[in-house]
């Protein structure tokens, strides 16, 4: 990620303010916009590498912060880091053992682009489901989640699936992400509870 982003105007600015990438202001604009973080939530952060996602939670709650990857990462003050995978069934244990209640879930995880366009699209559409479908076992009832997705095939039905299990459910594109990206984030607030909403 950092040599990607080494010359990058955004990626020096994230340096320079301590955070560990410019995915840091991401975050914090979804934050600033929908509130989701609330000062004593306890949050789960998939795909937390290389961990400024996890960097900005710490500054919004005193809850217990939970991050999970595929990879290691250098710790983060005030958070505790697990390496997993948002697809294994027995993630839901691990984290309720280690959380008890869960207010927030963030998803920003990526999969590693093949370069070809549908497989790598119906991948991201499949973690998107995979963090859905761990948040529905493990979120408190009125709990915010954050999916990071891409536009394309089967996005809309990831929508779609979403909307039955949360009140408020939004799209945002935010201004860190590069032009021409089709990244967007899925901003889900207050949940209805596992079952869907009626
Ligand atoms: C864009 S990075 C996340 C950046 C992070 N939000 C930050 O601010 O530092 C995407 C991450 O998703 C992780 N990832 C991809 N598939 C995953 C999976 N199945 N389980 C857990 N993590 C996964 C990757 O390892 C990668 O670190």
């Amino acid at each position: 990620m950092g040599s990607q982003w080494s010359k990058d105007g955004p990626y020096r600015k994230a340096v320079r303010e301590g955070y560990r990438s410019r995915a840091a202001y991401k975050l914090l604009e979804i934050q600033e916009r929908y509130s989701i973080i609330r000062d004593d939530d306890n949050v789960v952060d998939l795909g937390c590498a290389p961990g400024s996602w996890l960097q900005v939670v710490t500054e919004h709650t005193h809850g217990m912060v939970l991050g999970v990857d595929l990879q290691i990462i250098a710790p983060v003050e005030g958070a505790r880091i697990i390496v997993g995978d948002i697809s294994d069934p027995h993630l839901k244990e691990i984290v309720t053992d280690l959380l008890g209640i869960v207010n927030i879930v963030l998803c920003d995880a990526s999969p590693n682009l093949s370069g070809q366009s549908s497989y790598d699209q119906a991948r991201a559409i499949g973690l998107g489901e995979d963090a859905l479908n761990f948040a529905r076992e493990v979120l408190k009832t009125g709990g915010n989640m954050v999916i990071k997705s891409f536009q394309g095939e089967d996005f809309h039905d990831l929508l779609v699936k979403i909307k039955r299990y949360f009140y408020s459910v939004k799209t945002f594109k935010t201004k860190a992400t590069r032009k021409g990206s089709r990244e967007i984030y899925i901003i889900a607030k207050n949940f209805c509870g596992k079952e869907g909403c009626t």
